[in-house]
């Protein structure tokens, strides 16, 4: 086993980036390729517009842009960064994406690799980052939250291509012995009802030679109950968010924001009134961006410091959740 490098005993927050692809479609657009309205999306999810990737807009590309604008934001030398986690669930190459993004930037000292935890994917690379950073043995990380859900949304299903849209974010945090902004943490996975979101395997036989048969590659479009994930979300979010403020000994008033996975209107406003955090604190941009998955927690994140909502020392409550089913939630001291 490798010594550990550096005492440390915490995480600091350094710097947010964020991208989104140019192309917008409204809900007006949508309603005129699938049967439904820019009054029904907008009552039923909050979303008025979303983000759609074309060429040159691929997870690698977004989740590039937006590293490195976290990077500036932190004032980092490439060469000083140790680790990579992106979160993905549409890599653009599935062997990996990551070390794409480091070669990119530069960063020839990092060790780079993606993380699959759909909408949940970038809390569990947030956590899984920490973890590395006070073991001892990295200083320097960015976590990325990338996703282009658009390849993979069947757009003829109005029950679901309403909701999604493209785009990315990213934290620089850095290992520091002096003090622990990464307050505390908590995950969980349930497979057994993991059939409620998919975006699974084709199954497509071929053969390759006589009585060898294999399975080309490639995936299904995306396959949601959407009334079982929203009794999901609304049940189980505040639950793991209220375990972890009494676990880390904090009250719901000392929450400055609530940054939740911004899937639904309802689901923020539900999750904000079981813990009787106050509508102003809960932030939300899916009006804009809809639900981008991996994306969309430091897609806020970074929104509010650059609206100058989040300050430094302001205490973050933030909670992923979606497809696996997985969801999690974090309480971090922005700083
Ligand atoms: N336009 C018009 N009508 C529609 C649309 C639409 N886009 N979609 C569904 N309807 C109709 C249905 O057909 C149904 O009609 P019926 O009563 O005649 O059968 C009616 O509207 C109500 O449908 P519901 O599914 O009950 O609508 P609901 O209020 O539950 O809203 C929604 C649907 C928005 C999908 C909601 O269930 C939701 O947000 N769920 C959470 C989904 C989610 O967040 N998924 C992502 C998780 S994150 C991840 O891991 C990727």
């Amino acid at each position: 086993m490798e010594e550990k490098k550096f005492n440390q005993i915490g995480v600091s927050f350094k710097g947010s980036g964020s991208y989104v692809p140019d192309q917008i479609l409204t809900n007006q657009k949508i309603s005129k390729k699938v049967d439904t309205s820019d009054e029904w999306i907008k009552s039923r999810t909050g979303i008025s517009e979303r983000r759609i990737s074309s060429l040159g807009d691929n997870v690698t590309d977004m989740g590039y842009k937006a590293a490195l604008n976290a990077i500036e934001k932190a004032n980092w030398d490439v060469n000083t960064i140790d680790l990579i986690v992106l979160a993905t669930s549409t890599p653009h190459d599935l062997f990996g994406s990551a070390p794409s993004i480091q070669a990119k930037l530069g960063a020839s000292n990092a060790v780079a690799f993606d993380l699959t935890a759909a909408c949940s994917g970038f809390l569990f690379a947030l956590i899984t980052a920490s973890q590395f950073l006070k073991g001892g043995n990295f200083k320097r990380a960015v976590v990325i939250g990338a996703d282009q859900l658009s390849s993979f949304v069947d757009w003829n299903d109005r029950r679901s291509c309403i909701l999604f849209g493209d785009g990315a974010g990213a934290l620089a945090i850095e290992a520091t012995n002096e003090f622990d902004n990464f307050i505390g943490f908590n995950m969980r996975t349930d497979g057994e009802r993991g059939s409620f979101l998919n975006l699974p395997f084709k199954n497509d036989r071929d053969s390759i030679i006589d009585n060898i048969d294999f399975l080309r590659g490639g995936f299904s479009p995306i396959q949601m109950n959407g009334q079982e994930v929203y009794k999901f979300a609304v049940k189980e979010v505040p639950i793991i968010l209220k375990k972890l403020l009494k676990e880390t000994n904090y009250s719901s008033e000392r929450v400055d924001w609530l940054v939740l996975h911004q899937a639904n209107q309802r689901i923020l406003d539900s999750v904000g009134d079981k813990l009787k955090i106050p509508r102003e604190k809960i932030l939300s941009n899916l009006e804009k961006y809809g639900n981008t998955s991996a994306g969309t927690i430091p897609l806020m994140i970074d929104e509010a410091i650059k609206n100058n909502k989040i300050k430094q020392n302001d205490i973050i409550a933030t909670s992923g959740f979606g497809a696996g089913l997985s969801w999690g939630a974090a309480l971090i001291k922005w700083g």
